[in-house]
């Protein structure tokens, strides 16, 4: 098996561990923190948008599992935390499957001591912007069956690619070869159109050579024709919340990042 900790480089960030750092995490170095500590500084509310994301996550999950999602394509899935896509997936359907994929060797050392005793669940190392490698993983063909729904995970990553980049093209990618009934997330960082969001993107421009805040109708357009169910784009904290959530007001931090979960028709 590679060793991808020989790969790790703690010179520079990594947009893994940083989030790691924000939520509370271990697997971090200290040029990852230095950044982590500017978010703090600059955005007090930046663990409130990673906690906000995750939460929403493990909901988005739970209502894909209950909709009868047995397996899940999570696309840059990030380091463990505390609860993952599949321990969520298997309190719901303990025969649910579950492929991670990301590309930063932190991810790909930490998540596969976690994976590695699990048959339903496999952690991928690729890079998403050549999604059509992915169809021919041996842990993708094993695991996924593309002539049954899928659920794809698409949380907190599309903000890091450039339009260049084509994120709506990646998504329609994916969305063309889904079977009808599949259901995607998407999380998002969500521009505020103010001098603060500006801030954060040169940050995140400055920190990994790469993101952008967007807004919801930028959002939006990232899910194509797929159909949104409810209740739409929201911020995270108002997507499907559990009834002992309350009704108290979002902070402006808690708005800088949406979600929408949308099927494939
Ligand atoms: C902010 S983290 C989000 C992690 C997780 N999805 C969550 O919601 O907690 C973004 C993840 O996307 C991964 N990522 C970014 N660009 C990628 C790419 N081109 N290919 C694969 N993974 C990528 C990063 O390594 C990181 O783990």
């Amino acid at each position: 098996m590679t060793d991808h900790s020989a790969r790790i480089d703690p010179t520079k960030p990594s947009i893994a561990r940083v989030y790691d750092y924000l939520l509370g995490g271990t697997d971090n170095f200290p040029v990852d923190r230095e950044v982590g500590d500017f978010f703090l500084r600059e955005l007090p509310g930046s663990v409130a948008i990673a906690f906000a994301a995750r939460r929403a996550l493990v909901r988005a999950v739970g209502a894909m599992a209950g909709d009868g999602i047995r397996q899940f394509l999570d696309l840059g899935s990030g380091l463990p935390t505390a609860e993952n896509v599949h321990q969520v997936a298997h309190r719901h359907r303990a025969d649910a499957r579950v492929v991670y994929v990301d590309n930063d060797p932190t991810v790909l050392a930490h998540g596969r001591a976690l994976l590695a005793a699990d048959p339903r669940t496999a952690l991928v190392e690729a890079d998403l912007l050549e999604p059509e490698r992915l169809l021919d993983d041996p842990d993708v063909r094993r695991l996924i069956d593309f002539g049954r729904p899928v659920g794809l995970v698409l949380s907190a990553v599309l903000h890091h690619f450039e339009d260049s980049e084509r994120p709506a093209g990646l998504v329609r990618w994916w969305a063309e070869r889904l079977p009808p009934g599949s259901l995607v997330y998407i999380s998002h960082f969500r521009s505020g159109g103010n001098e603060e969001t500006g801030l954060l993107e040169r940050k995140l421009q400055e920190s990994f050579g790469r993101g952008r805040w967007r807004t919801d109708e930028e959002i939006l357009g990232l899910f194509g024709d797929l159909e949104l169910l409810e209740p739409g784009l929201v911020p995270c904290p108002l997507w499907r919340p559990e009834p002992a959530a309350g009704e108290g007001d979002l902070s402006v931090w808690e708005r800088l990042i949406s979600c929408a979960l949308a099927r494939k028709r």
